[in-house]
């Protein structure tokens, strides 16, 4: 097929001049039955892959056929096809900073000595100057080890009205048994187009943006209109123009931000282009929040990197920065930040109960469950794995087929069982792990705490004396004194009166109770 096309492209050059429109005709319509097959033939694979041409960092990014797509692309873009052979497959091999680079030597300074301040706090980070990381942007994707082609599952004609189809134990099995060509559920599972009649639905306009994004995408959502906007700091012209900054909100949020203005027909807010999402798929805006923040590969589909961070948090770090840090430089494609002092997924799960972030009978049997699966309290034995437990409210990836595994079966863990994705990380990656020899980067939480600053949720600014400025942004800083998503909790420590606390927990009875302080944040409670 593809041999016969070579020959096929030359003809168009040659021919064409003299107006033999048959010939041409006879070229444009092998030209078709040959997109045809390729495509056609892909099957549930092309349903979810983005344009022709952008899949050479997808899905499709390690097979021979991607190439073969490009050389197509190539030659419709008026190149000579004689010299085109399907070269092979190219992958980011990684570097090593210069000796004698600052960071190459650097090394984090102990903690403080004071015990009082060995809590959650930032540290410094090494990062190089915002030019010579985006200068090292690499050219080519990471190889994904494992998993070369990844298809979404999607059941148009289901009767179950899911948006995550609700894989039977036995797909979620054989989700697990990594191969080289694999179809897996990935949310969405109702529409051929994330975000399509698909629940969690987007306009087309935005829709159209988000495809368009190659870069890199840095990604929040506000639903419920718990949050503030914060605008990102330290933003270098460049990131500016090239990274796509989406802050997804649902209508109720949306409203708030037009009635107190900081909203117009533009859809921006300073850098954050707003994207407003209809037909949210769940009741807990928790299970609703991890559709953007494990599944931004689907809905960016033609992006190379993101970055996703809780709308809590305000990044004053430059994404280019960021990715060279914890991703090019440690030649990983997902990196995320352990939990400041719990590491075992046992007894976070046992503070998650102690702290009511979800019922306790739900927590016990996701644990249980994982238990008989070969689940073991962290020990020395995991070594280089130094947790369990990570602190997701920041994930930086790059979007390749294992990397998109992972994050895929990660959102199903949490579709399945509680929504508290922590207790679920662990799992997924060791099963992945044990078929692969990709690995992931899990980092300080102090070193996370360098590039993302917490803020409060709004009802908790509403409660001071003087309500929020609409920017909101200047009285973030100082960090409150340790509003730790999860408060600590231990035998001996009685769960801290954490500040974030009343916002996590949802028995509607409280629901109500807080209704009366604040109408507008209760609407997916009730
Ligand atoms: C390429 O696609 C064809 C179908 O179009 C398929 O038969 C073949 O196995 C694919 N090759 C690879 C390497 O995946
Ligand atoms: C980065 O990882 C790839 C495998 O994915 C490996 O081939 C390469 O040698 C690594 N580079 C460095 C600098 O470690
Ligand atoms: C990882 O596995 C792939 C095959 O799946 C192999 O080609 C590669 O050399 C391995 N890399 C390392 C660092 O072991
Ligand atoms: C789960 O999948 C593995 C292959 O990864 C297979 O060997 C095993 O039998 C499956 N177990 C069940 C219960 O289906
Ligand atoms: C809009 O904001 C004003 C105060 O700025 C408030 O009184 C009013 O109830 C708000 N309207 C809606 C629809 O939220
Ligand atoms: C910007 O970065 C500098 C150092 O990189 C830091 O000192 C400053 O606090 C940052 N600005 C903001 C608003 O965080
Ligand atoms: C849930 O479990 C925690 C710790 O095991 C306990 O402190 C708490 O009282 C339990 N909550 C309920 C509602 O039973
Ligand atoms: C908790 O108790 C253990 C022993 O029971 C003790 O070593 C530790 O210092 C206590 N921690 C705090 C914070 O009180």
């Amino acid at each position: 097929m593809f041999k016969e096309k070579e020959g096929l492209f030359p003809g168009i050059h040659k021919f064409a001049p003299r107006k033999k429109v048959g010939m041409l005709l006879l070229c444009a319509v092998s030209l078709a039955v040959f997109l045809w097959v390729v495509f056609v033939d892909k099957g549930e694979a092309q349903e979810s892959n983005p344009p022709i041409g952008n899949r050479l960092f997808q899905e499709a990014g390690q097979k021979d056929n991607s190439t073969t797509i490009e050389s197509v692309e190539r030659t419709n873009a008026g190149q000579s096809a004689s010299t085109v052979k399907p070269p092979p497959p190219v992958y980011f091999k990684g570097y090593t900073l210069p000796r004698g680079n600052p960071c190459e030597s650097f090394t984090l300074p102990p903690p403080p000595a004071d015990k009082k301040r060995t809590g959650p706090r930032p540290c410094p980070v090494c990062y190089l100057p915002v030019e010579q990381a985006i200068a090292l942007m690499p050219d080519a994707p990471s190889f994904s080890p494992g998993v070369s082609n990844l298809a979404y599952i999607h059941e148009e004609n289901s009767e179950k009205p899911e948006f995550g189809g609700y894989p039977s134990l036995m797909q979620r099995n054989d989700s697990y048994d990594v191969r080289e060509s694999m179809s897996v559920h990935c949310g969405f599972v109702k529409g051929i187009r994330p975000g399509h009649q698909t629940g969690f639905d987007i306009d087309d306009s935005d829709l159209h943006e988000m495809e368009s994004c190659r870069g890199v995408v840095v990604a929040s959502a506000i639903f419920g209109a718990f949050d503030l906007i914060r605008q990102p700091k330290n933003i270098s012209e460049y990131a500016k123009k090239n990274v796509c900054f989406h802050m997804f909100v649902d209508e109720q949020t949306e409203v708030f931000l037009r009635n107190s203005s900081e909203l117009d027909g533009s859809m921006r807010i300073g850098l954050w282009r707003i994207v407003t999402v209809h037909n949210l798929p769940y009741d807990d805006p928790r299970r609703n929040g991890k559709v953007p923040k494990l599944l931004l590969h689907r809905l960016f589909p033609n992006a190379r990197y993101s970055l996703w961070i809780d709308a809590k948090l305000e990044l004053v770090v430059d994404p280019y920065q960021i990715l060279e840090r914890f991703l090019w430089r440690k030649n990983v494609s997902f990196a995320i930040s352990k939990h400041y002092r719990r590491f075992d997924v046992f007894v976070e799960a046992e503070a998650n109960k102690a702290a009511a972030k979800f019922d306790n009978a739900s927590i016990d049997f996701q644990i249980e469950f994982y238990k008989k699966e070969g689940l073991t309290p962290y020990s020395a034995a995991k070594l280089p794995i130094t947790s369990d437990v990570p602190e997701g409210c920041v994930v930086v990836r790059e979007h390749i087929p294992v990397s998109n595994l992972f994050a895929c079966l990660w959102f199903n863990e949490v579709d399945r069982f509680t929504p508290r994705d922590q207790i679920s990380f662990a799992i997924v990656r060791d099963k992945i792990m044990s078929k692969t020899n990709w690995t992931l980067n899990m980092f300080l939480d102090c070193e996370r705490r360098n590039f993302v600053v917490q803020g409060y949720h709004r009802d908790i600014l509403e409660h001071w004396s003087s309500p929020p400025p609409p920017g909101a942004t200047e009285i973030v800083h100082p960090p409150p004194p340790v509003p730790d998503e999860t408060p600590q909790t231990s035998s001996n420590i009685t769960t801290s009166s954490s500040v974030n606390e009343p916002l996590k927990k949802v028995p509607s009875k409280r629901g109500r109770d807080r209704k009366k302080r604040h109408r507008k944040v209760i609407g997916n409670f009730a």
